[in-house]
């Protein structure tokens, strides 16, 4: 007999997961990629992985009409009532499995026939997301399934963490459940929803700490009231303290430090991969990194651009909106035409910032070409061809292009800030392991100096293949995140009951 041995206990963890968006039922940004990707990865978590603790999660997002379009085989389960102040808002709930794991989909009135998974007026939003979230709780009571933790993310599912705590204090169904939100952009935080709270009859907050003009909206409420707030990463857990990136919570938010752990999302590492990539010219890997050429050949054909491999192919994919930057990028590069490089931007999103992509293209047709579009496709092309992708985000909570653009060889310039931070080492910061480039100042000037300081280094190829080598061999699998979360759920159960 083992000496020493002792088998060990399996601890069951239930997982109530709540998202607006989640793909591939749903997706708008990277809350769908995270939604999508993080309760499937926790789900498939060995016993030996996570030291005993068998999860069981379970993710909960709006039937959206975009996924009614679909005509999926779902299982109808029941419809039951959601209180209100005046009469209850009666909820359909339906069941699905995708990736092992249970999804509940929710619909009701608030979900108004091809209503957009957004609105562009909050108050609609307030109404759908405020339902939604009480729906996710009156579900679970319905189903007889006691959640250990409540996951909620944004905004949108906030209320739901707000809701638990006023909750917890007359049903003893809730009276254990943590709760953990995860912000994935602290600037929306849901403005213009205040009427909803009322239709739900919850109270303004009474924090002191809070300020007067965020007591009635639902992410304020929920980071005072969760367990645990992750950002997602460690770097963006720090600058939300600080006032140019806390939206005016930061000093709140001082207040909830002891709560706070940034944790990295990861990549789906099976649908990024080059080596498989259906929709790329010519598929490989870190062993056959020179084929790569091959993609690079063709997109440059694709957009009529000189196909001389000497010169760096840039890469911009982004949504247009100031966030992301677009505007540093294209003043840095107007600043730098004395030099050799080409440009494909793809994005969509302000009108201004498009405009100023296609006037870019139109003063440099030589060089510069504008996708202002959404092509998912077209993205994949590009991480596969690109030699440097352009990552100029004033703020950017985690980041997900970073990753893959890595993965597929393409060396990521960004502003040091976020998950970019957390995810890019500076060549000049370790030239041995290096993966990337980063500037720190928001201006055109300071992304111009470092993009000279990568065209430099491009023409010495030994180098330049090494530094793509090291951005492949990096690991971003949502494996490592997932074991976070359940080393985070389990802290936060430690000592209960
Ligand atoms: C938001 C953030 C982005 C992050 C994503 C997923 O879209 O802007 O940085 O990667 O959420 O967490």
């Amino acid at each position: 007999m083992l000496t020493g041995y002792r088998p060990l206990k399996t601890l069951k963890l239930n997982v109530l997961f709540l998202a607006a968006e989640a793909d591939p039922l749903v997706k708008v940004g990277g809350l769908g990629d995270v939604a999508g990707s993080l309760p499937p990865a926790l789900q498939q978590l060995t016993t030996e992985k996570t030291r005993g603790v068998k999860l069981d999660v379970r993710l909960v997002i709006p039937f959206h009409s975009v996924i009614r379009q679909k005509h999926l085989e779902l299982e109808y389960l029941f419809e039951y009532e959601v209180p209100s102040e005046a009469e209850p808002i009666i909820a359909q709930a339906y069941r699905l499995l995708i990736n092992g794991v249970e999804i509940y989909l929710i619909s009701g009135a608030p979900f108004r026939e091809d209503a957009p998974v957004y609105d562009p007026n909050p108050a609609i939003d307030g109404l759908k997301f405020f339902f939604f979230s009480l729906a996710a709780l009156e579900l679970v009571k319905k189903l007889d399934w006691q959640p250990d933790i409540l996951h909620a993310n944004d905004w949108h599912t906030a209320i739901a963490v707000y809701a638990l705590k006023v909750s917890k204090s007359h049903d003893p169904f809730f009276k254990d459940v943590a709760s953990v939100l995860t912000i994935h952009n602290l600037l929306f935080m849901g403005a213009g929803t205040e009427a909803a709270l009322d239709v739900f009859g919850f109270p303004a907050s009474q924090s002191p700490d809070l300020p007067w003009w965020a007591k009635k909206f639902p992410l304020p409420l929920g980071l005072e009231t969760a367990e645990r707030i992750v950002p997602v990463s460690p770097t963006y857990a720090r600058e939300i303290l600080t006032p140019e990136y806390g939206g005016g919570l930061d000093e709140f938010l001082k207040t909830r430090q002891e709560s706070i752990t940034g944790i990295v999302n990861g990549i789906d590492q099976v649908s990024w991969n080059p080596a498989t990539d259906p929709a790329i010219r010519a598929n490989f890997d870190i062993s056959t990194l020179f084929v790569r050429q091959n993609n690079k050949e063709a997109l440059t054909a694709e957009f009529s651009l000189n196909p001389d491999p000497k010169i760096p192919l840039l890469i911009l994919i982004a949504r247009m909106d100031q966030q992301k930057g677009v505007d540093l990028a294209v003043n840095g590069l107007s600043q730098m035409t004395g030099q050799r490089w080409q440009a494909i931007i793809l994005g969509t999103g302000s009108p201004e910032i498009e405009d100023a992509c296609r006037q870019m293209e139109r003063e440099h047709p030589e060089r510069v070409r504008a996708a202002i579009r959404f092509d998912s496709r077209l993205a994949r092309r590009m991480y596969a061809g690109g030699d440097i992708i352009l990552m100029p985000s004033r703020y950017e909570p985690c980041g997900l292009a970073q990753m893959i653009a890595m993965r597929y060889g393409c060396v990521p310039l960004a502003r040091a800030t976020g998950g970019l931070q957390d995810t890019i080492i500076d060549i000049a910061d370790n030239p041995e392991r290096g993966t990337g480039f980063l500037f720190k100042p928001a201006t055109p000037e300071a992304f111009a100096e470092t993009l000279h300081r990568a065209l430099a280094l491009f023409p010495d190829s030994a180098h330049w293949s090494a530094i793509q080598r090291q951005g492949m061999c990096q690991d971003f699998s949502w494996e490592n995140s997932a074991l976070q979360y359940v080393q985070l759920y389990q802290d936060l159960l430690k000592g209960r009951a």
